[in-house]
């Protein structure tokens, strides 16, 4: 049995959980064991998972509990994937959840922590970074790359050989076209159609989009 505790809780944290039910659901030994959450206190439940302790208290569950990593929030990316480096988990405990809904080409290469929600389509040559979100009904085009920590939005689309950078956020609905580059830690606003390449920390909001910062 898969004992996963998600680091994180209301949010993406019950995008993970959700992922985990329906890869239960589907025959996969795998449960959802508690979460790990800063802002509230051990036994306290999250649609019925307990807290188990903070963030920092990963090290204290031992071999047989796996992680899954979420803390997003929209423009606190940057932070976000210092705040898990500093977590040091090791790989081999870090657990990859994938939606048994996704389609995905047998070639495409998805790295430890990566979340891929339902109904998402990964086409071949396709390659997701650690700690990367690919949420519900998203689709990445043949060649594209999701680097550490990118995030893709549901219903997003990243076209053929198009780059999300690290930690970058795409969100909800949102387009890049294809072999576009998304700068490092920028946003791409719900609905975006990003029609050239978007700067480190840049905010792109429309369609076309348009850098607002
Ligand atoms: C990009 C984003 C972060 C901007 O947020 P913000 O800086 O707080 O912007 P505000 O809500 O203050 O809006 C500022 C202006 O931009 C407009 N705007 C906001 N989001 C927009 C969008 N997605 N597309 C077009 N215009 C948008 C607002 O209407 C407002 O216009 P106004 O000044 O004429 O009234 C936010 O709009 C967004 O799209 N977030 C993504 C949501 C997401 O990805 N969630 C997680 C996955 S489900």
């Amino acid at each position: 049995m898969i004992n996963v505790v998600v680091l994180g809780g209301h949010g993406d944290g019950l995008v993970a959980a959700g992922v985990i039910h329906d890869m239960a659901q589907a025959g996969i030994a795998i449960r959802l064991a508690g979460y790990l959450n800063d802002a509230l206190s051990v036994g306290e439940l999250i649609h019925g998972a307990p807290v188990l302790g903070g963030t920092r208290d990963w090290r204290s569950l031992d071999d047989s509990h796996v992680f899954h990593v979420c803390l997003h929030k929209v423009g606190q990316m940057r932070q976000r994937s210092e705040l898990i480096e500093s977590f040091a988990i090791p790989d081999e405990r870090l657990v990859r959840l994938i939606h048994p809904t996704a389609t995905i080409a047998p070639d495409v290469i998805i790295q430890p922590g990566a979340l891929i929600a339902s109904h998402v389509t990964c086409q071949p040559g396709t390659k997701i970074g650690r700690y990367a979100t690919v949420r519900a009904g998203a689709n990445l085009g043949h060649d594209t790359v999701m680097e550490d920590f990118a995030y893709l939005g549901p219903n997003a689309t990243l076209c053929g050989c198009a780059r999300l950078l690290r930690g970058a956020h795409a969100g909800p609905n949102s387009v890049v076209i294809d072999g576009l580059q998304v700068g490092a830690f920028s946003v791409l606003a719900a609905g975006a159609a990003v029609m050239r390449n978007t700067e480190t920390d840049s905010v792109w909001m429309g369609n076309p989009a348009r850098c607002v910062r």
